[in-house]
C-alpha cells in the first residue's frame, strides 16, 4: 500500500494545509510501522512500499550512511543516492566515495555548490571566514551544503538520512519518519534508534567500506577545516565546529525542520 504520494493540488479550500495535514498523518503512520521492524533492510522495504515517487538518500559517506548505502545496494532498492561535495572535504571522504561506487557498482550523484556563490562568499569573508563568526560559518554551510541539498531534493517525495538519536542531545528525539515542512516531503531516518555498537557490528558483519578517518578518532566527519579528531570521553560530535558553543552546532541541513519551534518558510531556489 502506498502511504504517501507527491502533493497534488486539492480542490478548493487551502491545498497546502490539506496536503501537509495528510502528509503529517501518513508520516506518523510510517513512523509507527518502522519502529517495530527489526532490520534495516525491512525498514527500507517498508519505506519503499509506503512512498510513491522518488526517495532520495543524502550520504555524507560517514559510517551511518555507509550502512544505509550497503542495505540499499544489497536489496537493490529503488532509491536515489546523492552526496554534497562542499569542495572542502577530506581526501579520505572522496576515497570512500570512489571505493563505494566500485564495490557496489552504483552511481552516487555528486552535488556541488554554485561556483559564483562560492566566489562571492570567499571574496566577502575570506578563505577561512567561517572561523571568525557564527554568521559567516552559517553562510558558508548555506552556500556549500544547504542550497545544493535543496536542489538535490527537488522532486523527491521522501528524504532518507543517517541521523541517529545517540549522536547529540539535539538529535535525541529524531523520529523514524516525519513530515518536513521545509522540504515539503517525508523525512526518513531508518537507523534513528541504532547505537554506535550496533552500527559497528553491522558494518563489520557486512564488510562495509568506511572512511579511514573513523579509525583515527573521527566518529563524525564533515568538512576538513571544520572537523577535528575527538579525545576519549568526548561527545561524538565534539570535533565538529569545535570553536562554537555546543548549542545549535548544526549546519542547517537538519536543524530547521527537526526543531519543534521552527517556523517553516519556503525552501530556497
Ligand atoms: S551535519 O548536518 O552535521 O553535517 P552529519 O554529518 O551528522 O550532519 O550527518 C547527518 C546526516 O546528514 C547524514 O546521515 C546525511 O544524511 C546528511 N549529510 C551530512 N553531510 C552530508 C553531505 N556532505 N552530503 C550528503 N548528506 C549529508
Ligand atoms: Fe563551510 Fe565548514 Fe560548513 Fe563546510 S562545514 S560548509 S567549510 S562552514
Amino acid at each position: 500500500m502506498t502511504l504517501f504520494e507527491a502533493p497534488a493540488s486539492a480542490p478548493g479550500g487551502q491545498p497546502s494545509d490539506v496536503n501537509s495535514a495528510a502528509q503529517h498523518a501518513l508520516a506518523a503512520e510510517l513512523d509507527r510501522k518502522l519502529e517495530v521492524l527489526e532490520t534495516l533492510e525491512e525498514r527500507l522495504g517498508a519505506i519503499r512500499d509506503a512512498i510513491n515517487g522518488t526517495i532520495a538518500f543524502s550520504t555524507s559517506l560517514g559510517i551511518e550512511d555507509q550502512a544505509i548505502t550497503h542495505a540499499i545496494a544489497a536489496s537493490n532498492a529503488d532509491i536515489d543516492i546523492f552526496t554534497l561535495d562542499t569542495g572542502r572535504h577530506f581526501p579520505e571522504t572522496l576515497d570512500t566515495l570512489f571505493e563505494t561506487e566500485g564495490k557496489y557498482g552504483i552511481k552516487i550523484r555528486v552535488m556541488f555548490p554554485d561556483s559564483a556563490e562560492v566566489e562571492e562568499l570567499v571574496d566577502s569573508d575570506g578563505i577561512y571566514g567561517f572561523r571568525y563568526s557564527v554568521e559567516s560559518r552559517k553562510a558558508c554551510c548555506e552556500v556549500r551544503k544547504v542550497r545544493p541539498l535543496n536542489r538535490a531534493l527537488k522532486g523527491a517525495t521522501g528524504w532518507l538520512t543517517g541521523l541517529r538519536r545517540e549522536q547529540s542531545a539535539g538529535r535525541s528525539h529524531v523520529p523514524f519518519a516525519s513530515y518536513d515542512p521545509v522540504q515539503k516531503l517525508i523525512k526518513l531516518n531508518p537507523i534513528a534508534d541504532w547505537s554506535l555498537e550496533k552500527l559497528e557490528d553491522y558494518v563489520a558483519a557486512n564488510k562495509i567500506p568506511v572512511n579511514a578517518l573513523h579509525a583515527k578518532g573521527f566518529p563524525s566527519i564533515g568538512c576538513q577545516p571544520c572537523t577535528r579528531a575527538i579525545k576519549p570521553g568526548e561527545d561524538i560530535r565534539a570535533g565538529r565546529w569545535w570553536w562554537e558553543n555546543e548549542n545549535g552546532k548544526e549546519c542547517g541541513l537538519h536543524t530547521q525542520s527537526d526543531d519543534p519551534g521552527f517556523e517553516p518558510k519556503d525552501r530556497a531556489a
